[in-house]
């Protein structure tokens, strides 16, 4: 099954765009070329995330994510928090969210 997030042409080359995503929002973003989405939500408390720096930076207590892979890169979030990256499929031009294949 799948769900369209965003035209591949509407990515920023830099940066990320936020898009909708069933209530709530994930980052869409490149990494190396390739489009990446990731939920826009902090794993300490469930912040919102700014991307800044090269970063994912939780603007509610300070915590840091690597963008390219989500691990944690600073607290409060626990050392083993990683990000939630979303399996995507790009079809037609539209990057896709993609389940249960
Ligand atoms: S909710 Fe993100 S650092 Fe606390």
């Amino acid at each position: 099954m799948k769900h369209p997030l965003i035209k591949i042409d509407e990515i920023p080359a830099e940066g990320t765009v936020v898009v909708p995503f069933f209530g709530r929002e994930v980052h869409v973003y490149k990494v190396n070329g390739q489009p990446k989405a990731v939920a826009n939500t902090c794993l300490h408390f469930g912040g919102p995330l700014e991307c800044r720096d090269g970063k994912f930076i939780c603007p509610w207590h300070g915590a840091e994510y690597d963008m390219q892979d989500g691990r944690r890169l600073k607290a409060p979030a626990r050392p083993d928090a990683r990000l939630m990256v979303l399996s995507t499929r790009i079809e037609d031009g539209v990057l896709n969210y993609v389940w249960g294949e």
